[in-house]
């Protein structure tokens, strides 16, 4: 690895099936992996906050990996790895955790999101969720995380946390950013266009996912919320259209203006069917290559097993600076 190369680091949980709201964010990291060092984490203690069954949660895990390396991201010249693989997540987030003011954590969207949408299961994870967060993020001296506009909170955090544990001890930890591209459009809801696309929504209509099948995905988009005004549009007052505007432009690489022009004086009934057709063809090959990496376990395992290794090999050295500033006795 070199050293002049910028490290980039993110993460996703292994919940529920991946949208099209993830892949919109997903499909960025792989064009990453040339011109930056990547490592890439299936954050499996994160998902925990939320009741989890353990064999699902085995099992989404393994299929992360394979819809991970089908997105294109090459374990070849990345690090892809299971965050509990790597036990100096945990460690570095107790240390981390004593640097982070509680009213820091409870102003957060997604703690805020969560705790109302699971009132009968409020623990402690979910509150401190963004402290493992910023652990993942620093434990590998990170410049830039490239995640959707959502987890611009949590980066933010884990950036304050690098600079008041630096403003203490000196330069320990490399500041992190977001790195929240232009064009990964905030994915909402079909049903719900307000609202983010979310693997957990309960209305399957409300939500794509990665493997749909083609008349799944079709039925979804003709069903999905517009107006009654009928021009294809983008505003804040037609947040169901601007999805659907955006969705299409995340699959065709088009513009609003495009967009707009492609289908003025059209009907939403011809709009829907041209985003849900863009749709099927952008994930096609991603549903193909997917089917074959699961298929090979012992190919994944491998991957996995290797990228834990790579990434431990980091994350020792790092947390092991963090241990001695912070005045733990090594012996
Ligand atoms: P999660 O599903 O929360 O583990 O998120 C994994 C990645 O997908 C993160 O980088 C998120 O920012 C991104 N993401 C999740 N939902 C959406 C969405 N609806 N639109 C765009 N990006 C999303
Ligand atoms: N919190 C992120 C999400 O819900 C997932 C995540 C965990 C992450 N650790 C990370 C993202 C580190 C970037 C960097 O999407």
């Amino acid at each position: 690895m070199e050293e002049t190369k910028k490290r980039v680091f993110s993460g996703i949980q292994p919940t529920g099936v991946f949208t099209l709201g993830n892949y919109s964010t997903v499909r960025h990291w792989p064009k990453l992996q040339d011109e930056c060092d990547c490592i890439y984490s299936i954050v499996d203690q994160h998902a925990i906050t939320v009741r989890q069954t353990p064999a699902d949660l085995r099992r989404q895990t393994r299929e992360m990996a394979a819809l991970l390396i089908a997105c294109g991201i090459d374990p070849a010249r990345s690090i892809l790895f299971i965050q509990s693989h790597v036990p100096a997540h945990a460690q570095l987030s107790w240390v981390l955790g004593c640097f982070c003011p509680f009213g820091d954590l409870t102003r957060m969207h997604q703690f805020k999101e969560k705790s109302a949408k699971h009132p009968e299961d409020i623990n402690g994870g979910l509150l401190t969720y963004p402290i493992l967060m910023a652990a993942d993020i620093l434990l590998y001296q990170t410049d830039e995380v490239p995640v959707g506009d959502d987890q611009r909170q949590h980066v933010e955090l884990a950036r304050d946390i690098a600079q008041r544990f630096n403003g203490v001890y000196g330069d320990v930890f490399t500041v992190p950013a977001p790195r929240i591209s232009k064009t990964a459009a905030r994915v909402m809801s079909l049903q719900e266009p307000t609202k983010k696309m979310s693997k957990s929504d309960a209305n399957e209509n409300a939500v794509v996912r990665m493997l749909d099948e083609p008349d799944v995905i079709l039925r979804k988009f003709k069903r999905a919320v517009t107006d009654s005004e009928g021009t294809i549009r983008a505003a804040t007052d037609k947040p169901g259209v601007t999805n659907l505007m955006s969705i299409y432009g995340v699959c065709t690489g088009k513009t609003f203006g495009q967009i707009e022009a492609e289908f003025a004086g059209q009907g939403y009934g011809v709009f829907k069917q041209a985003v849900a057709e863009s749709v099927i063809d952008a994930l096609r090959p991603v549903q193909e290559e997917y089917k074959r990496l699961l298929a090979d376990k012992a190919y994944l395992d491998g991957v996995l097993k290797d990228g834990a290794a790579r990434a431990d090999a980091i994350a020792q050295r790092v947390l092991a600076r963090v241990y001695k500033k912070v005045g733990f006795l090594q012996i």
